[in-house]
């Protein structure tokens, strides 16, 4: 006779990029096999993890507050893992520093999560046995909270595979290169995410083939430097994306992060030529001044930049362009600012992120010196996102009117008498429609007319 299995219940709050969510996808997947199922409610959880993001300043204070507010309100006797960027960034060293902690991973032992669980929910048993009669042996304030933390220097040769436990279920983030060769002097990836390594074809493949089979639409394809894909193993990102583009069933391609020192022509034309790849580029320039770009080691000039955009743009005129930029890098003048100011207006992104930016320890520009102040530093990055929304919401206006095909991945969060979905260049777009008939679209690829439109979302109606 099936026993009906206990399960445990695991937390997690993720951090920063995608890459970190489709780790959180891995790690519920790889605990799924010992027993864990998630909870969204922290007081309830077994096992809470916070998966660390450690791109911008202050991470470590973050992490620090998560986990001590944390440790105060856990349900007794539960264990704290602490994941992601910033183990990775500080090594094994932090262990003794984060005493709250019951378990410390890096980025690139990642597999090894169940195997550290176990071996911190042995130790913690053992030690509650022997811990001081009379102490509270449920609230984990024994003498010396057992810990395990393991954390790998370099990615293994051969990234194992692992489960995925994916919370979305229309579309999929799948990593295909792992790391970044690039030393762009602002950035920590190399240090948390180390060298690139592509995953060969036939083993994304196989997993995208997989997720058609159990009805997934939409798969984006990930690395922080996903132009670079194939570089290390003879292959490219356009070779890959006509492999994917065979795969029956799914109907949207996606991919993401690009480089523009790696983007080529080619991939642009296949974009261009095959018809289930989205027309949306996500493209960060960093900067728009030589100089500044050189000091960031960058690798290109504004000048291939805008061949780049322009060929896009001559290919596909309604394609989408998104990008980064740093604001207040060591150094930049005013005039150099406003070269960043006259690339947004030239592109005219969809959308662009901007951040200020960040002091990073091991990164070649924490030496330089940071002479902007924060009130020039906030000026600029206000006066930029300024003409970023007043571009975007330009750009968003051709929209208004057409039909556009729209993968519907759920109820707004905001208005639940709204549907919210994606149109193929990605634009999010959100639909009125009566709750009875959600159950009826959801999952679905909907013709919806566009009625309005703003920097951020479309507004538009189902075609019935
Ligand atoms: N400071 C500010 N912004 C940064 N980014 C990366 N590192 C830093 C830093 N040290 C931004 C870049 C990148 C995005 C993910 O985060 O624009 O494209
Ligand atoms: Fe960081 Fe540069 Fe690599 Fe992007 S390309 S992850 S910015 S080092």
């Amino acid at each position: 006779m099936a026993t009906q299995v206990k399960k445990k219940k695991v937390f997690i709050e993720t951090l920063g990029c995608q890459m970190n969510v489709a780790d959180t996808e891995r790690m519920l997947g790889l605990l799924d096999e010992i027993d864990y199922e998630q909870t969204q409610k922290r007081e309830e959880a077994d096992l809470s993890i916070l998966n660390t993001c450690s791109i911008r300043e202050h991470a470590v204070d973050k992490m620090r507050s998560y986990v001590g507010s944390w440790d105060k309100t856990r349900k007794p006797g539960s264990l704290v893992a602490l994941a992601g960027c910033v183990p990775q960034q500080e090594g094994e060293g932090m262990a003794k520093d984060v005493r709250v902690a019951d378990i410390i991973i890096g980025t690139h032992n990642l597999h090894r999560l169940p195997d550290l669980v176990l071996e911190a929910e042995k130790k913690h048993e053992v030690n509650k046995l022997n811990s001081v009669k009379g102490a509270d042996q449920n609230i984990g304030v024994y003498a010396a909270r057992p810990q395990v933390a393991e954390i790998w220097e370099e990615l293994p040769e051969d990234i194992p595979e692992t489960p995925i436990f994916r919370k979305t279920k229309y579309y999929a983030w799948v990593n295909v290169i792992y790391g970044c060769n690039y030393r762009c002097t602002y950035c920590i990836v190399p240090k948390t995410r180390g060298d690139q390594r592509s995953r060969p074809v036939a083993e994304i493949k196989k997993e995208i083939e997989g997720l058609a089979q159990e009805g997934y639409k939409e798969v984006i394809l990930l690395g922080q430097n996903v132009d670079g894909y194939g570089l290390d193993i003879e292959s490219n990102l356009a070779t890959l994306l006509r492999e994917v583009h065979e795969v029956e069933g799914i109907e949207r391609i996606k991919f993401l992060t690009s480089h523009p020192c790696d983007m080529t022509f080619e991939l642009i034309e296949t974009v261009a030529e095959l018809p289930k790849v989205s027309k949306y580029f996500h493209v960060p320039i960093q900067a728009g001044n030589d100089y500044i770009l050189k000091r960031m080691a960058r690798r290109y000039t504004v000048e291939r930049y805008m061949e780049l955009v322009n060929y896009i743009r001559k290919l596909m005129p309604d394609a989408s362009i998104t990008g980064d930029i740093i604001v207040g890098f060591p150094g930049e003048t005013h005039e150099q600012f406003m070269d960043s100011v006259k690339v947004v207006q030239e592109v005219k992104y969809d959308a662009c992120n901007t951040a200020i930016y960040s002091k990073r320890p091991f990164t070649p520009a924490a030496t330089w010196e940071d002479d902007i102040s924060a009130d020039e530093k906030q000026e600029r990055i206000r006066f930029l996102n300024a003409i970023i929304t007043e571009t975007a919401e330009k750009q968003a206006q051709r929209y208004i009117g057409k039909v556009e095909q729209v993968l519907i991945e759920g109820q707004s969060q905001r208005n639940p008498r709204r549907l919210a979905g994606r149109i193929f260049n990605n634009k999010t777009v959100n639909i009125e429609c009566p709750p009875e008939l959600h159950d009826k679209y959801i999952g679905t690829l909907a013709d919806v007319k566009i009625t309005q439109a703003n920097a951020w979302a479309l507004r538009g109606e189902l075609l019935i």
